[in-house]
């Protein structure tokens, strides 16, 4: 394998700074390209959070200016990791508090676009090399709509890395009015159905779709799926127009964070050979939420961003139907208010069987992949999905919709997979509440049959969904692109 050196964008990584599954994949896949002897550097807005999370203060790089606002290159190196990490810090875009795309009620920050602008045209000057750095990559690699503009700026530059684009979840394009793309001085050229204009606004993520040498999303599934109407967002004819370069490669996860044996947030850890201990994790969730301790009850769990995507909407539609059953259903999530008010409502309808946090916990999401025996997912579409792996690594077998990155992880139990002892989890055909009911009652029966339960448990936790596989995939994938940037 030749060694590339690889700038990788993103606009969240684990441990730094995390919304979601980006930040996972962000904070772990390029310790895995380095692991295979790539030499990378991951590249991240210095947001106010970011800067208070390091334990050590970076060391000052370079300084530019860019569309007239003061940036500084500082360098750090991921917690855990010895991925060499560089920070875009520009205190009037990025020095604020909270989260990185919205304010406090949710609204997205106003100068979106701008920020990351910004981002982008600093990613690019560092990949055709920078003055002052002696290190130019060979490859680029963005990450979602934050990202969408980089290969747009080097589309013009000789001496451009490859590059490559990754979706990991295609309903966040970076929709902006047209004052925005004036304001930012792109080329009028630009201004095209077949380029970034977007039924009469600005896209950034069509920047990445039309403009990247390769574009890849997380799961080979999602990338058939995005090239159909149902699942496309509006973007299937642009996808279907690259789909030569389109390919899916699916995401693999931390097995250092997320592994029972080791897991410094739960109260007893376990694996495979001593599952009998997942019971205290159980007993101390049930605990945690002044739920009833027994284990009669099937305790669901569920950690989401709670928006449609999700399908948090069925299983709220669910309720009724799904107490009925000898279940308990504890949720951890936050997202769209709506959605927090119905839960937070429900929690007095049912005291004895349903408890919500509302919020983002990391150290109660562990706790849940501890301590529920079912983990509940069902998506109306999803790019890969983490928590069904990390559910399967915790011995808790994931409840899923047939979409995406499920599809492509979770084996249902059933058929020839149960006989074989090869199955990891529950699939739903149909995105209803009458599929959601009947894969619950089916997943209800099972638990009442222990050492059948047990078998899926063993079979699911020994399963491997380390990077390992994925890294090798990106890698052959950087040399595509970066044979594609060089054929004009
Ligand atoms: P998505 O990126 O679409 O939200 P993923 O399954 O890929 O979905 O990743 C979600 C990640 O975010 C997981 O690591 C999950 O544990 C975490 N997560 C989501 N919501 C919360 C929350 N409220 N508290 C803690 N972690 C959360
Ligand atoms: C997105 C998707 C999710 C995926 C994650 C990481 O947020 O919604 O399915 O796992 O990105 O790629």
């Amino acid at each position: 394998m030749v060694s590339r050196r690889i700038l990788y964008c993103s606009s969240e990584a684990y441990p730094l700074i995390k919304t979601g599954g980006l930040g996972d994949v962000a904070g772990s896949l390029p310790r895995a390209l380095q692991q295979l002897g790539h030499d990378v550097r991951l590249l991240l807005p210095a947001y106010r959070d970011l800067l208070q999370n390091l334990s050590h203060r970076p060391r000052h790089l370079i300084e530019l200016t860019i569309d007239n606002y003061p940036v500084v290159l500082w360098q750090t190196t991921l917690p855990g990791s010895r991925v060499v990490t560089w920070l875009v810090d520009c205190p009037p875009l990025f020095d604020r508090p909270g989260n990185p795309y919205h304010d406090a009620d949710g609204e997205p920050w106003p100068d979106n676009a701008q920020r990351f602008a910004l981002f982008d045209q600093v990613a690019a000057r560092l990949a055709v090399g920078q003055p002052g750095l002696d290190w130019q990559p060979d490859i680029i690699h963005g990450n979602d709509w934050q990202c969408g503009l980089i290969p747009v700026y080097l589309e013009s530059q000789p001496d451009r890395p490859g590059s490559v684009f990754t979706i990991h979840n295609l309903a966040y394009q970076g929709i902006f009015d047209r004052p925005a793309f004036e304001e930012l001085g792109l080329p009028e050229s630009l201004w095209h159905f077949s380029r970034l204009e977007y039924y009469g606004r600005f896209s950034f993520i069509k920047g990445g779709l039309v403009y990247a040498d390769r574009v890849t999303t997380v799961s080979p599934t999602y990338a058939r799926e995005i090239q159909t109407a149902t699942f496309g967002h509006g973007m299937e004819g642009v996808l279907a127009h690259r789909s030569d370069r389109l390919s899916g490669i699916l995401n693999g996860i931390d097995t250092r964070t997320w592994n029972p044996g080791t897991d410094r947030f739960i109260v007893k850890r376990y694996n495979r050979r001593h599952l009998a201990d997942k019971q205290a994790n159980k007993a101390a969730l049930q605990a945690h939420f002044g739920l009833p301790q027994t284990d009669e009850s099937m305790l669901i769990g569920m950690v989401s961003r709670l928006v449609e995507q999700k399908g948090i909407d069925l299983v709220l539609d669910s309720l009724p139907r799904l107490f009925s059953l000898p279940v308990q259903l504890v949720i951890l999530g936050s997202g769209d208010k709506r959605y927090e008010r119905v839960l937070q409502q429900a929690i007095e309808q049912y005291p004895r069987k349903l408890a919500v946090t509302i919020g983002y916990d990391e150290k109660l999401a562990h706790r849940i992949e501890a301590g529920a025996d079912l983990f509940l997912m069902p998506s109306r579409f999803e790019p890969c999905g983490l928590n069904q792996m990390y559910s399967q690594r915790y011995g808790t077998l994931p409840l899923v919709t047939a979409v995406g990155g499920l599809v492509d992880t979770v084996i249902d139990a059933a058929g020839e997979a149960l006989q074989r002892g090869e199955a990891s989890g529950f699939v739903m055909r149909e995105v209803s509440t009458a599929a959601l009911q009947a894969s619950l009652q089916r997943a209800v029966r099972r638990y009442q049959t222990p050492l059948s339960w047990r078998q899926l448990q063993q079979f699911a936790m020994q399963r491997d969904f380390s990077w390992e596989r994925s890294a090798s995939a990106y890698t052959e994938l950087y040399e595509q692109a970066l044979r594609d940037s060089r054929t004009p």
